[in-house]
């Protein structure tokens, strides 16, 4: 089996290549990743070399160098994790969402049309349901819940499935989706909520908490997403979206005073700044479909993978520090400059 696996120098996709590499080593991955900001090559290190796995960056939305690719490589199935996945980076610029998350993802169905493909996995997200109110806990996504988009990257991402929708009932390519809550774990880019307050609590800086901090998100650690996208993979059902969460609903402000207690810093770094325009509520996902179809549970439970979390950042500060040093100084001073 060849796989390719697109965004794979990104959080989700770098740690499902290594997942797959143990769980199936006689595989061969093919890794095309644009190497955007949000994409590193020193992430992927410890598996350069191995002969099984292969390197290529381009940019997925790009039709001429993407069929290339399938051309040469001949993948007998498509993981896509391309996307830009950043909320409040839509929010400053959607344009590029289109783009990639788009556009991207139908050049990658019309490359799977072209050259034939045993299955293509489309890498969704909850966000694509929209918020939940906080006052209405008995309340959670099902795969028929209706898409209902708040931000220019939910928009973005529901716009994709649709597609993937569409290419499966009119040419019958072999899709499947997936719509995961919130992920956490190593390699996450310290733009997002935990890596991003881990970073800023080592080095003491404010944590910049939007609103009150009572938002409300589904948290599951990276394994476990990598765990249910190798299940569909290979026994879900052509057409079917899986939703993945873990039942691990929790308040921002819940994870920001989690963290400042593991790394032993004192909750006077919290600062609280003006709320996200647009910010989604509540997102909580009933996983039972999953769990009853394909036998799927989480099994890192939240206490045990932030602590996992945290010492990975303790022990990998050359990864983050390398990436706060850099470009992302400017992105900081836009974002939370003058909040
Ligand atoms: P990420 O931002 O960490 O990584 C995205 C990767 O895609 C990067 O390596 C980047 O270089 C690459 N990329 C971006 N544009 C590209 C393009 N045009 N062509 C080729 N490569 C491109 O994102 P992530 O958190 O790992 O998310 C991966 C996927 O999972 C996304 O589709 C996202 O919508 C989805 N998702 C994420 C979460 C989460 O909590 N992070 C939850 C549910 C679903
Ligand atoms: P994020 O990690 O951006 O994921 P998403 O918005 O896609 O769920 O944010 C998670 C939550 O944390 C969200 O409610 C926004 C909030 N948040 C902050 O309060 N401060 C921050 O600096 C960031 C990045 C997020």
């Amino acid at each position: 089996m060849k796989l390719l696996i697109t965004g794979g120098a990104g959080f989700i996709g770098s740690n499902f290549i290594f997942y797959m590499r143990k769980a199936h080593p006689d595989y061969d991955l093919v890794c095309l990743d644009k190497l955007t900001y949000a994409g590193n090559l020193q992430t992927l290190q410890s598996v350069m070399k191995n002969s099984k796995f292969k390197f290529t960056r381009a940019d997925i939305a790009d039709r001429k160098a993407v069929y290339e690719i399938f051309e040469t490589e001949k993948p007998d199935a498509v993981v896509n994790f391309a996307a830009e996945s950043h909320v409040d980076r839509s929010i400053e610029n959607p344009a590029v969402f289109l783009e990639t998350n788009v556009m991207g993802t139908q050049v990658l169905l019309d490359a799977c049309r072209k050259y034939g493909v045993q299955r293509y996995h489309q890498v969704s997200t909850d966000e694509v349901y929209g918020d939940l109110p906080l006052d209405r806990p008995d309340l959670f996504f099902t795969e028929q819940t209706p898409l209902h988009t708040s931000s220019p990257y939910s928009a973005s991402k529901a716009s994709a499935d649709l597609l993937c929708n569409a290419y499966q009932r009119t040419f019958g390519l072999s899709i499947t989706i997936s719509r995961c809550s919130n992920n956490y774990g190593p390699y996450q880019f310290p733009e997002k909520l935990i890596p991003l307050m881990i970073a800023n609590a080592l080095v003491d800086k404010p944590l910049p908490v939007y609103g009150e901090g009572l938002n409300v998100r589904d948290w599951l650690y990276v394994d476990d997403h990598c765990a249910a996208i190798d299940l569909i993979l290979h026994k879900g059902e052509v057409g079917q979206v899986y939703n993945i969460g873990g039942h691990n609903e929790m308040k921002n402000i819940d994870i920001v005073k989690r963290i400042l207690a593991i790394v032993g810093k004192p909750e006077s770094l919290i600062t609280y700044v003006t709320d996200r325009k647009g910010h989604d509520m509540r997102y909580a996902i009933d996983p039972s479909f999953i769990h009853e179809k394909l036998d799927w549970l989480p099994s890192t439970m939240f206490n045990d993978g932030i602590e996992k979390t945290v010492q990975w950042y303790l022990d990998n500060k050359e990864w983050w520090e390398n990436i706060v040093n850099g470009e992302y100084q400017n992105y900081y001073e836009r974002m939370y400059g003058n909040r």
